[in-house]
């Protein structure tokens, strides 16, 4: 049997936050980490739905869980989301970057970028970057940012990262999720260049019932899209097994920082987690500098102008 949810070692007085936490991925990775005893933060969009999440979890029992109001898709709520940590707990022992939106028709963030680079990778960065303080404090603090097996084959619209040209709904989506995974080895190459004790490492749960690919196949109105996602069902595994890589990065003695973990069977897309490939683009320190100073460029810009 491979790595389960009961292996993860006691977190008690560790404190987490995890992002898109009140549902799919997020919600199971909430749940994990309460049963071993951390205090989860549950950064969500809508204060209703976490609420109502968080509800449902305190009738099982779990108790130290609170709310953080964060909208990836607007910098100014990330900034004020970062304070409120900063100063209502003043510790941070995990962040696992797991919000997404996948596959929308064109829209913008606050900020006028793409919705999907703009939620998956630059709002993730900028919290990051701007909750790195109170990690850097904490000894063994982890960053997980969570990628997709779409990574392979994503690229970097160098020239045009917001699609103002012909936008690509599943173009954007990988873009994004091979954004993550550059972003996180980036990260942690940095951290380790700084003799930080922080450790970044990146997750993706192969394929999983959630809310994600519903959304997306109402979003795109294609029948085809319906029946290919029919057809695919099958394949599918628990949202409660797609969330245990992210778990195993962020949890296991094991895991190092660099790492990029999956399902371990059917080409990555089901099974218990361990170690997987990860895109050529994200091996290579070249583009994910270019990638972090272009991101740094467009998160700086966006707040000069507010
Ligand atoms: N499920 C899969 O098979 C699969 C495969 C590869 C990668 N992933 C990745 O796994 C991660 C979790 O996705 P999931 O499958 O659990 O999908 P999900 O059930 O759709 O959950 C996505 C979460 O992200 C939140 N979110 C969306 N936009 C946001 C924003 N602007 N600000 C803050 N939160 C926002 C959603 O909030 P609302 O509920 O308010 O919309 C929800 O909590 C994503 O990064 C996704 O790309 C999933």
């Amino acid at each position: 049997m491979g790595w389960r949810a009961e292996d993860i070692p006691s977190q008690d007085g560790r404190i987490a936050l995890v992002t898109g936490a009140n549902i799919g991925l997020g919600l199971e990775t909430v749940r994990a980490l309460a049963q071993r005893g951390a205090t989860v933060l549950m950064a969500c969009r809508s204060r209703r739905k976490a609420e109502s999440a968080r509800m449902g979890l305190i009738k099982e029992g779990l108790n130290d869980l609170d709310l953080l109001d964060l909208d990836l898709a607007d910098l100014n709520s990330v900034a004020t989301a970062a304070e409120t940590v900063k100063s209502r707990y003043g510790q941070l022992d995990l962040l696992i970057n797991n919000a997404g939106v996948m596959a929308p028709p064109r829209q913008t963030s606050a900020q006028g970028h793409e919705l999907q680079f703009a939620v998956n990778h630059l709002g993730h960065m900028a919290l990051t970057t701007q909750l790195l303080p109170l990690l850097e404090a904490q000894r063994g603090a982890r960053v997980v940012t969570v990628t997709s097996g779409v990574q392979y084959f994503g690229q970097i619209r160098w020239d045009d990262p917001n699609w103002q040209e012909s936008y690509n709904r599943y173009g954007a989506y990988s873009q994004s999720k091979l954004a993550n995974v550059m972003f996180a080895l980036e990260l942690n190459a940095r951290l380790v260049a700084d003799e930080s004790s922080v450790r970044s490492l990146a997750a993706h749960p192969g394929m999983a019932q959630t809310n994600l690919q519903p959304t997306a196949v109402l979003s795109g109105g294609s029948r085809t899209e319906a029946i290919v996602y029919q057809l695919m069902q099958p394949l599918f595994q628990s949202a409660a097994m797609g969330a245990l890589p992210q778990l195993h990065a962020a949890t296991a003695p094991t895991a190092s920082g660099g790492e990029h973990y999956g399902p371990g069977q059917l080409g990555g897309m089901r099974g218990a987690p361990g170690r997987c490939r990860v895109a050529g683009a994200a091996l290579d320190p070249d583009q994910r500098q270019r990638l972090w100073t272009m991101s740094e460029a467009l998160i700086n810009t966006s707040a000069a102008r507010d």
